[in-house]
């Protein structure tokens, strides 16, 4: 279970001029995710489901209220290697003992975040891609290739293990990053838009390809997307994020059962809510403005 307590994010800004802006990206956001389960966080650009979500993940701390992942609470990841390290002791090293104390003794979260730009090596083929975060946690050397090989076939790349990002279509990339995401084998897999940048059909194969390896592995997926119709295809749950600040505006059972028409009566009559509460927003957009 996942489970995020009042999340507010402030930024500041500071202008050309030196003027000082405050801005809250995300504000008392509560939510329940059950493990398992595919939640969508749905909403405009710029409502802050970005920064929820690296907020889930321990990438940024929010500045009030907590996440909280079976009960243990999520702060920034560990560091992996030599050069994180030393910007994490330089960090920290203010903090009082009892804070360095909090900090040397907390778990790792078994989350693996996949981001819209393909986040993979370039300059690795796909099979390396695989097995580095296997390395990263310590798999021993003997059992990495096999079991990156297995998830790289689940994901439908079996041909192209030596092919290099490259020589990949956008589609086989993002295939990429979902093996190497599910071959560590995490409960929990975020998703920042990962299927915005390629084409529909690309697109809704790579949503049916997501679907099977959900069924496949049991996992929980926190999706972030401004896709009406992808939300209502993948979720169990869709949460409508709204902006001014970020906050959650509405939240959608969808129980139509899987495999899913994307045609199906249920999910046509909650999208026409859905945009009915967005052209409401659009409506009444100069209300929210300073
Ligand atoms: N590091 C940052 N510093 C200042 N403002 C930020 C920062 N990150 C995001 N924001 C602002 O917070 C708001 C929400 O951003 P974001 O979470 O990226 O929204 P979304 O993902 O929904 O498009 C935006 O107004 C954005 O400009
Ligand atoms: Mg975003």
């Amino acid at each position: 279970m996942i489970e995020a307590r009042k999340i507010t994010k402030f930024f500041s800004i500071v202008n050309e001029d030196r003027t000082a802006e405050g801005l809250t990206a995300v504000l008392s956001v509560s939510l329940k995710i059950p493990d398992g389960m595919i939640v969508s966080i749905l909403g405009p650009s710029g409502c802050g489901k970005s920064t929820f979500l690296e907020i889930l993940a321990g990438l940024q701390a929010p500045t009030e209220g907590s996440v909280y992942i079976d009960g243990v609470q999520v702060l920034e990841p560990l560091p992996a290697t030599r050069r994180e390290m030393e910007e994490y002791r330089r960090k920290y090293q203010f903090l009082s003992p009892l804070a360095n104390g909090v900090f040397r003794d907390r778990p790792k979260h078994d989350i693996a975040m996949i981001f819209q730009d393909y986040a993979v090596f370039p300059w690795m083929t796909a099979l390396q891609n695989v097995i580095f975060p296997l390395k990263l946690r310590g798999m021993p050397r003997e059992r990495r290739e096999g079991h990156a090989i297995g998830f790289l076939k689940k994901a439908g790349l079996g041909d192209s293990l030596n092919k290099y990002p490259s020589q990949l279509s956008g589609g086989m990339r993002q295939r990429l990053a979902l093996a190497r995401a599910l071959a560590v084998e995490p409960k929990i897999i975020l998703m920042d838009e990962p299927f915005a940048a390629v084409d529909t059909i690309t697109r809704e194969r790579l949503q049916d390809d997501l679907l099977r390896l959900w069924k496949e592995t049991g996992i929980t997926i926190v999706l972030v997307t401004h896709d009406t119709d992808e939300a209502l295809y993948l979720s169990d749950e869709i949460v409508i994020f709204s902006p001014h600040p970020g906050s959650v505006r509405n939240r959608f059972a969808v129980s139509a059962p899987r495999p899913r028409r994307r045609s199906d009566s249920e999910l046509l009559s909650l999208k026409g809510r859905i945009e009915s509460l967005f052209k409401y927003d659009i409506d009444h957009e100069s209300e929210y403005s300073i």
